[in-house]
């Protein structure tokens, strides 16, 4: 199969029949078992549903009567959770039945939020959800699913009933949205490296996000956000902020679908902080495609690092509290380039020179990386 164009925008292809029809047989097997000998009134819900409620049909074997509801979500720049109903359920079809509503697909809830609050109100016996296809990182209800035909990342896709403003719903396999993903990596080295200032420049010729917790966490703090006031009480007492305040922060970021890539400042500092960052990367279906360390002698890491102290006014910053800075560096830092060298993706520039000679050493090495494809 080969990626397709649906007005301005590319797919590529993803889910196959195979494992859609095991998905749909796999639904009707539980819905059997859930119906025991009593009929099921399903509700399907158009448009996006109408391809899923037809093979099912074909493949569930009990009494069954079929009714067809059709909502729209307005739509806007965002999900505003706005749900029309274009085509109602009269109550006696309803009314005293076990009920099983048939959507294509689950993303935040908000249709099916409205969905079972219109149906509910006309009593049904019971009410059950199935989908065909279900995003749990975007899911922000609390009520549960029922059947789950296949989980899916957050990724928009098309096909099997399934629409970009209506085109692609003939399509008999899932494609997905292509990704215009740039790099995501992290700029790693010793303090006073250069990676602020590197980072910086680099977010701004490529048009990257940049992470840096240390700004993080102030903007957190600033903003007076929920993870901020719980940061501020572990940084006020002079502790760490813990790992979970911190991926919680990231998580945050990477879930924006107009990231382009990610420069990460900072993080990880542990080898543990960086199997978390794999697996939170794994979960958005991203994954970290580098780490470029830049490489500076210690004496140069030294001399800047008393440079910014006495530009920043800040006494803390004498050559001792300094070589201790380091030293926690090489002990507890330093082994996260190992981690990422065992996966491949281990780069190394030279940090020593101008700030443009320095840019243009990294940029040389970001172009040269081969981007893996995008799992
Ligand atoms: P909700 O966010 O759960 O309310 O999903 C609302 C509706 O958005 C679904 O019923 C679909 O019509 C549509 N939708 C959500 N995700 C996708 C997708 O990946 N492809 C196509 N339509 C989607
Ligand atoms: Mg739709």
């Amino acid at each position: 199969m080969e990626s397709i164009q649906l007005h301005d925008k590319t797919f590529e292809p993803y889910i196959d029949k195979d494992k859609i029809a095991k998905a749909v047989s796999s639904l009707a097997n539980q819905i059997e078992k859930y119906a025991g000998n009593e009929p099921i009134v399903f509700i399907v819900v158009l448009k996006g549903s109408f391809i899923f409620a037809a093979d099912l049909a074909k493949q569930y074997t009990k009494d069954a009567v079929f009714e067809f509801y059709r909502l729209k979500s307005y739509e806007g720049t965002q999900t505003s959770g706005d749900v029309k109903i274009l085509v109602d359920i009269d109550t006696d079809l309803i009314k005293g039945k076990k009920v099983v509503v048939l959507e294509d697909i689950v993303d935040t809830g908000n249709t099916l939020e409205k969905i079972m609050s219109e149906l509910t109100k006309k009593q049904p016996a019971d009410i059950k959800i199935a989908t065909l296809f279900f995003k749990p990182n975007a899911y922000k209800k609390d009520f549960p699913i029922d059947f789950v035909g296949m989980e899916i990342p957050n990724a928009f896709i098309v096909g099997y009933g399934l629409d970009y403003d209506e085109l692609g719903r003939n399509l008999p396999e899932i494609y997905r949205l292509k990704k215009e993903k740039m790099i995501d990596f992290i700029l790693f080295g010793p303090p006073g490296a250069g990676k602020g200032t590197q980072a910086k420049i680099i977010k701004d010729k490529l048009g990257l996000t940049y992470i840096a917790t240390g700004d993080m966490f102030r903007n957190h703090i600033k903003n007076e956000t929920p993870l901020g006031k719980k940061a501020k009480a572990y940084i006020q007492k002079g502790d760490l902020v813990p790992d979970e305040i911190t991926i919680d922060m990231i998580k945050e970021i990477i879930s924006d679908p107009e990231v382009k890539g990610l420069i990460f400042d900072g993080f990880p500092r542990t080898v543990k902080q960086a199997e978390f960052l794999d697996k939170l990367m794994a979960e958005k279906d991203l994954i970290i495609d580098a780490l470029i360390a830049l490489d500076v002698p210690e004496e140069h890491l030294v001399k800047r690092l008393l440079e910014r102290g006495k530009t920043s006014g800040r006494s803390d910053d004498n050559e001792e509290t300094i070589k201790h800075r380091l030293q926690q560096y090489h002990a507890k830092t330093e082994p996260v380039k190992e981690y990422y060298q065992k996966q491949g993706k281990y780069y190394e520039v030279n940090g020593v020179g101008s700030i443009e000679d320095v840019n243009q050493r990294l940029l040389d090495v970001i172009s040269s990386i081969k981007l893996r494809e995008k799992a």
